[in-house]
C-alpha cells in the first residue's frame, strides 16, 4: 500500500466517523479505481474497462493475469498515459508499449502471452465449459515490463473479470448414444432453434468451447469427436467413424424435438473442412450453408477404405516440412497437387451456400489454394453464387472465437519425439480477422438458418 493510499483510507474513516455528527463536507481525494464492464461476460463481448482517479498525465502499466485449468499463469500488460484527469479509457485510448500498441478495447486479452519462464508451446483451450475464465486486472504507477515487476510499480488498483464460453441457462447434454460421441448445447428456452454441427481437426478429441458459445447466441449446436477420442472405435491415431457416423449426427440433429430440421448448418475447421464438405455432399443430408475455416478440399489422410477408415494420420510425412527452428508444418500436405483426387469431395455437387474463411499466414494448411479449388470448381458447375470468401493477412491457421490469443506454435506431440507445429498468425492481425470472421459467420447464420424463406 502507497502511502497515499494509506492516508485515503484514514481520511475514509475519519469522514464516516464524523460525518455521523455532523454533515461536513470533505474534499478529500479518493484512491484509484479500476472498472471493467460487464466483469461477467461471453468470451466474445467487449468489456470496457477504464482506471480512474490516477496522478494525471502519468505513465501506468495495466497487467491482465490469468491461470488456466491446467495451472500455467497467463499474462499480458500495455503502458499508457493518463489524461489530464488522471483516467485511462481502453476503449478512448492507445497504448504506446508493451505486449500490443494503438487503441484496442481487447488488447489485454488477446494479447496474453505464457509468463515468463513457463512452459514452452503452450495453446489456451478451454475444457470445462460449465466454468470461466477468471481474468485479475491490476493498473500500477509507471512504464514497468514483467521483469521488473516487483521491483517498481506496486498495483494501485484491480478488478477481476469472469468470461464464459457458455451463458446462463444454456443446456450442456453429453450425447453416447447410435454410436455418436459429442456433446450438444441447447439455448435456453422452447425453441425450436437452427442447429450447426461442430468439427474441429487432427487435434482430435471433443471440443466444446465453440460450441458453447454458438448456443450462447441462439442456436442449438452439436461438437462432435470422430477422431482420437476414448469412446470411439480404435485405434487412437486413424480415423475409424466415416459416412454412416457423420450421416447419423446429422439426423440425430434433424430428428431432436427442440431443433429445425431444415434449418442446419455445418462448421469445421482444418480437417473439418473437408468433412463439412463432405458432409454436405453426402446423399440424404442437406445442410442450409457450410462455414470452412481454414482447411482442405479433400482427406489428406489416406482413405483405404473410401467409407470409413483412415490409414495413421502420420503415416505419411513426405510433404511435411520443417522451418529453421525444426518446427513442423503442415502446410504442403493440403496443397491440392499433393491430396490424392479420389480423396477429394465432389464440390460440384453442394447446394448450400458455403463461407470459407482464410487465414493468409495459415502455415499448417494450404487454405488459400483450396479455397481457389473450390471457388472455381462451383463457378464451373454454375454455382459461383454459393460461394463466399473472407481472406485475412497475417492471420493464422487457428481461427478461434474472437479475442482468444493466437497460438502461432504449439507442442504437436512429446512421443516419440518432442514436435512443435507452426500454425502461423501474428498478433494483432489475428486478433482482427478473429473478431472480424466471428462477426461475418453470425451474419452469414443468421441469414441462411434463420432467414425468411419466402
Ligand atoms: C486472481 O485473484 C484471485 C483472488 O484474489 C486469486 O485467488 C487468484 O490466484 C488470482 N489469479 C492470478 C492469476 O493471480
Amino acid at each position: 500500500m502507497t502511502p497515499w493510499m494509506r492516508s485515503c483510507t484514514t481520511f475514509a474513516k475519519l469522514r464516516c466517523s464524523l460525518g455521523a455528527l455532523a454533515r461536513v463536507r470533505w474534499s478529500s481525494s479518493v484512491g484509484p479505481v479500476l472498472t471493467a464492464d460487464p466483469t461477467r461476460a461471453l468470451m466474445d463481448e467487449q468489456i470496457r474497462i477504464r482506471a480512474r482517479h490516477l496522478p494525471p498525465l502519468s505513465p501506468v502499466t495495466l497487467w491482465t493475469q490469468m491461470y488456466c485449468e491446467d495451472g500455467d499463469l497467463w499474462q499480458s500488460y500495455a503502458h499508457y498515459n493518463t489524461n489530464s484527469d488522471g483516467s485511462v479509457n481502453l476503449c478512448r485510448d492507445a497504448s504506446v508499449g508493451g505486449s500490443y500498441v494503438g487503441c484496442e478495447p481487447m488488447g489485454l486479452f488477446w494479447a496474453l502471452q505464457p509468463a515468463p519462464g513457463g512452459r514452452e508451446g503452450l495453446r489456451l483451450r478451454k475444457r470445462d465449459v460449465q466454468a470461466p475464465y477468471v481474468f485479475n486486472l491490476s493498473v500500477s504507477g509507471g512504464h514497468v515490463s514483467p521483469d521488473d515487476r516487483g521491483t517498481q510499480g506496486s498495483e494501485l488498483a484491480s478488478v477481476s473479470i469472469e468470461r464464459w464460453y457458455m451463458a446462463p441457462g444454456v443446456k450442456r447434454m453429453e450425447i453416447r448414444e447410435h454410436g455418436l460421441v459429442g456433446t450438444l448445447f441447447i439455448p435456453p428456452g422452447p425453441g425450436p432453434f437452427p442447429a450447426v454441427l461442430d468439427l474441429w481437426g487432427m487435434g482430435g478429441g471433443l471440443v466444446e468451447y465453440r460450441s458453447a458459445l454458438l448456443a450462447s447466441k441462439g442456436y442449438a449446436s452439436f461438437s462432435l469427436a470422430y477422431f482420437g477420442h476414448k469412446n470411439l472405435p480404435g485405434p487412437l491415431d486413424t480415423v475409424n467413424v466415416g459416412n454412416w457416423y457423420f450421416k447419423k449426427a446429422y439426423q440425430f440433429l434433424q430428428n431432436h424435438d427442440q431443433i429445425c430440421g431444415d434449418r442446419i448448418g455445418v462448421i469445421g475447421l482444418s480437417y473439418g473442412v473437408y468433412l463439412t464438405l463432405r458432409i454436405a455432399t453426402l446423399p440424404g443430408v442437406e445442410p442450409s450453408c457450410c462455414i470452412c475455416i481454414n482447411g482442405p478440399v479433400g482427406s489428406t489422410i489416406s482413405l483405404p477404405d473410401a467409407e470409413a477408415r483412415t490409414e495413421p494420420f502420420e503415416f505419411n510425412q513426405k510433404h511435411w516440412t520443417f522451418d529453421a527452428k525444426g518446427q513442423v508444418m503442415f502446410k504442403e500436405v493440403s496443397r491440392p497437387d499433393n491430396i490424392l483426387p479420389e480423396n477429394v469431395v465432389e464440390m460440384e455437387k453442394l447446394s448450400c451456400p458455403v463461407l470459407f474463411i482464410v487465414g493468409e499466414d495459415d502455415t499448417s494448411a494450404a487454405s488459400t489454394e483450396n479455397a481457389d479449388l473450390l471457388e472455381e470448381t462451383l463457378k464451373a458447375a454454375d454455382k459461383g453464387h454459393l460461394f463466399t470468401r473472407l481472406s485475412y493477412t497475417g492471420a493464422g491457421h487457428l481461427i478461434e472465437p474472437p479475442y482468444a490469443p493466437n497460438a502461432r506454435v504449439s507442442l504437436w506431440r512429446v512421443k516419440p519425439k518432442k514436435l512443435f507445429t507452426l500454425w502461423g498468425g501474428h498478433v494483432a492481425p489475428h486478433a482482427a480477422a478473429q473478431e472480424d470472421t466471428w462477426r461475418k459467420m453470425l451474419e452469414f447464420m443468421d441469414t441462411h438458418l434463420r432467414g425468411d424463406r419466402g
